[in-house]
């Protein structure tokens, strides 16, 4: 997600706008850039990196403008660099656009507009959009936007300026939010109200398909398809510290509950319900190499080596294809067999995690296709890699991943359905998958709106100092990631096991005071789960059973059960870890840990 404000007043603008910038660092910050209205047209001023970058090369220049736009950006396509950077311009300059969003059909759009002759200068898709209006421009800067917008497929949030405008400000939303400020002859336009917080607390909340025309101290709100709406003023308040956090008292709280919208945009384009398939942009270059890939390779740390270790059961399963999930830290030192036909994957939140990469250039020298499933677009091992899939889950700020672990693991079953359609997987088995997939966000929904009920079986335990999780099958890699979870934001010592495996040693720490949290939804080979569940039981050891609505069985056997939806079981996982997140969150509050940022911790291990 990026962050856009824009501003038309009497005030100076720009710091305006690089105060409002600051404020949205949180949700990008891979490149910056402001587009005023100056008395000689539109002026824009970009850098890569952070918006201090950005403020040193406006550092002692002066512009007589009081309308301009600003963004920070979190890159969904291409790399993060000057270019790339917003705003964009069309070709002659006249116009400028920053956006928030995923043009789905950008490259149809490019082609489109390619053969009207215009010629593009960046990588983005949101250059796209403004080289569309400015296409459909003939006076109206409103008429330009609405009909551009009519033909995009996607994600937006805009604020969009004209030379021949040097008073208007037009904005729109469609996924992404655009909430409008009200001050006293000055309006604004940003992605969240921590951008102008410090000039109005008057807001109005664009929805889906809205725009907005703010002119010279008024504005008029409408749909995109022209009819006028009246929309409610809102008093804010919050105070500006909550509101970075969207109101939640941490990032990793609001990570987890953006699950959801995370999730969606994952497999959002991707999946083709009618003939049961999937199409994915990054690997339409290797399509062929994936047709023939013999044994597939997965290299990744941490809560990207459980994702991992869940794409192992969902390939093999569905796709017949056997893969070998490594540690990359070890891998990179084995002299690893690859063969032809051999695909390695890096599987990546950050994208710059130094076992990884040395794990994939290690592959890649031994002669494998390199493949990467990212989150940070133009990350090391997204560029150094062949190719591979953007999971599009936003900035990750909480130390400790939760929803890039779920994006990662909807992105997984998506190579799944692409891989599996070209071996065994049938049509009606595909078009299950699409189905499946697509009420998951609804069902995670259902489960963070247990959040109290799971906060409280977190008080019962917080004092425990040891946990197992234990799970069977594709919830095995589930125990383990809710293990992590817990040990690395409450330090308790947790251990994740295969379920069955508990009777060969761990059984011997079971007493009352080592709860043992079992990840046990119905399906696959669940069903011998409530024998351990027996055995834990007969030793006084308590128990938190994650079970799916109505089964009487696991719940008569467990000291507090969590009942959560039901899905095809491989992709139960995208359900089990839900509960998991929030109960290491409840009991790292409860010790009074520092949740967003973990002693010893950092967001992405670039060292040895
Ligand atoms: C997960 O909560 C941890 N922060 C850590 O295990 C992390 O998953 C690991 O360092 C890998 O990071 P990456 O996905 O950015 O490569």
């Amino acid at each position: 997600m990026c962050g856009i404000i824009g501003y038309v007043g009497s005030r100076p603008v720009l710091p305006i706008l690089l105060e409002g910038l600051k404020r949205l660092e949180y949700r990008g910050y891979d490149s910056a850039g402001v587009a005023l209205h100056v008395p000689e047209g539109i002026e824009v001023i970009k850098a890569k990196g952070k918006i201090v970058n950005l403020e040193e090369t406006l550092n002692g220049l002066e512009f007589e403008s009081s309308v301009g736009i600003a963004h920070t950006r979190w890159a969904t396509h291409g790399p993060p660099n000057h270019n790339n950077a917003h705003p964009h311009v069309d070709s002659v300059g006249d116009l400028a656009i920053v956006h928030n969003g995923i043009i789905e059909n950008n490259h149809f759009l490019r082609r489109f507009l390619g053969e009207q002759g215009i010629e593009f200068q960046t990588d983005t898709d949101s250059e796209a959009l403004a080289q569309l209006i400015a296409f459909y421009y003939e006076g109206s800067l409103e008429q330009a936007v609405r009909k551009a917008l009519s033909i995009i497929e996607g994600t937006y949030g805009i604020a969009v300026v004209h030379k021949n405008h040097p008073r208007k400000m037009v904005g729109a939303r469609n996924g992404s939010p655009m909430v409008v400020g009200i001050g006293e002859n000055e309006h604004f336009l940003a992605s969240d109200v921590a951008a102008i917080l410090a000039h109005t607390r008057q807001v109005i909340y664009l929805d889906d398909q809205e725009m907005v025309v703010i002119e010279d101290g008024s504005f008029r709100t409408k749909t995109v398809t022209n009819l006028e709406i009246q929309k409610p003023v809102q008093q804010v308040t919050w105070d500006l510290e909550s509101i970075e956090k969207g109101g939640y008292d941490h990032f990793m709280l609001k990570e987890i509950y953006e699950q959801p919208s995370t999730i969606r945009n994952a497999f959002r384009g991707r999946l083709l319900e009618e003939d049961g398939k999937a199409k994915v942009g990054g690997l339409t270059d290797n399509i062929e190499s994936l047709r023939a890939m013999d044994r597939c390779l997965f290299l990744a740390c941490g809560t990207s080596w459980h994702s991992a270790l869940i794409g192992e059961y969902m390939i093999e399963r569905l796709a017949r294809i056997p893969v070998e999930v490594e540690y990359a830290s070890e891998f990179r030192y084995r002299n690893p067999i690859i063969d032809d036909g051999n695909v390695a994957w890096a599987i990546t939140q950050s994208g710059e995690t130094v076992d990884t990469l040395a794990a994939m250039r290690e592959a890649k020298t031994k002669g494998a296709l390199a493949l990467g499933i990212c989150n940070v677009v133009g990350s090391t091992i997204a560029r150094e890699s062949d190719g591979g899939v953007y999971i599009h889950a936003g900035p990750e700020i909480g130390v400790a991943s939760t929803k890039a672990f779920t994006s990662q693991v909807t992105v997984l079953a998506v190579i799944t359905l692409l891989i599996g359609r070209f071996h065994n997987l049938s049509k009606d088995r595909g078009q299950e998958l699409v189905q499946e997939l697509k009420a998951i966000p609804e069902k995670v929904e259902k489960i963070l709106a247990m959040d109290d009920e799971i906060q409280k079986i977190a008080k019962v335990y917080s004092k425990a100092d040891n946990f197992l999780y234990l799970g069977r099958g594709i919830n095995f890699p589930v125990a383990l990631e809710g293990a992590l979870k817990l040990k690395e934001i409450s330090y308790v010592h947790a251990e994740g096991y295969p379920a069955a495996e508990m009777k060969h040693g761990p059984i011997a720490l079971i007493d009352e005071n080592m709860p043992v949290v079992f990840v046990s939804p119905r399906g696959g080979d669940n069903e011998k789960i409530l024998g351990n569940m027996e055995e834990v039981k007969a030793r006084g050891g308590k128990i938190i059973a994650v079970v799916n609505e109505g089964d009487v069985n696991a719940s008569a056997l467990a000291d507090h059960v969590i009942s959560i939806p039901e899905t095809v079981d491989y992709l139960s996982p995208l359900l089990t870890v839900i509960p998991l997140q929030l109960l290491a969150y409840h009991i790292a509050i409860l010790r009074g840990c520092n949740v967003d940022q973990p002693r010893n911790l950092a967001k992405s291990v670039t060292v040895e």
